[in-house]
């Protein structure tokens, strides 16, 4: 079984939770680098079929050469291309995007739209592991028309990773400065006293109080955050 760093199996455990029906689905990795994630699902059958797509060359190699070496090139196909650029989506496909900057994971998701149109979106789920600008993120996934189903959050390596599972239903909606930095589904998480929750809010806290000082939609969060606590 191929291994994963903890951050990648936080993003597995929600793509198997995205999945309907077991070995009847197509994931695609869009940025999949090494191509570990989508050898981990067809190992697992958690997809039948796997499309990885990388903007460069070598990566997209790589995991062509991952996918031919575990016995799966019947089952994948890999395009080196911008996003999901040329890659035709269907309904039921949980397309993960993993490992990449905010700002990068909008502009193909944007894209993505304008090519496919908003229809097809209705059945598919995306799982995001931003590793930056999670608020500009959120905050446009939510006036898109996606509802947030789960997020999760993980420590690998000294580095608290987060990750969230998001479906298309049409109806734009606007979150609160706390729900855009913290996450509408993790603030549910942290009252249940989740302690991994616990430990990242702590840290977003410390994190915060540095960054409200060029940032008002940050520093509005934080206070939010800190009265909420203290009640
Ligand atoms: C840091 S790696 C993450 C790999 C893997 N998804 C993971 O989470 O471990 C980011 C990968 O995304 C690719 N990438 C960056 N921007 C992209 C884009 N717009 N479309 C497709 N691939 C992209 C890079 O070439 C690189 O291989």
């Amino acid at each position: 079984m191929q291994i994963l760093p903890v951050r990648l199996e936080m993003v597995l455990e929600q793509v198997r939770s995205s999945v309907q029906k077991e070995g009847s689905t197509r994931i695609i990795d869009v940025g999949s680098d090494h191509g570990y994630l989508a050898v981990r699902c067809l190992e697992e059958s958690i997809a039948d079929s796997v499309i990885c797509t990388d903007i460069h060359e070598s990566p997209a190699k790589r995991s062509m050469n991952a996918l031919v070496e575990a016995g799966f090139e019947e089952v994948s196909e890999v395009y080196t291309t911008d996003g999901l650029r040329g890659v035709p989506l269907m309904r039921g496909d949980v397309i993960v995007i993993a490992g990449m900057g905010g700002l990068n994971i909008i502009d193909i998701i944007s894209r993505a739209i304008k090519d496919n149109g908003y229809s097809v979106l209705e059945n598919v789920t995306f799982v995001l592991q931003p590793q930056k600008s999670n608020e500009i993120v959120r905050n446009f996934l939510a006036k898109t028309g996606f509802v947030f189903v789960d997020e999760s959050v993980c420590y690998d390596r000294d580095i608290f990773y987060n990750c969230m599972r998001v479906v298309f239903k049409g109806i734009s909606s606007t979150l609160t400065d706390e729900e855009a930095c913290y996450g509408p589904v993790l603030l549910k998480k942290y009252n249940s006293d989740d302690e991994v929750v616990a430990d990242y809010f702590a840290h977003l806290n410390e994190l915060f109080e540095v960054r409200k000082r060029s940032n008002p939609i940050v520093k509005s969060a934080l206070e939010e955050r800190l009265k909420n606590e203290g009640q």
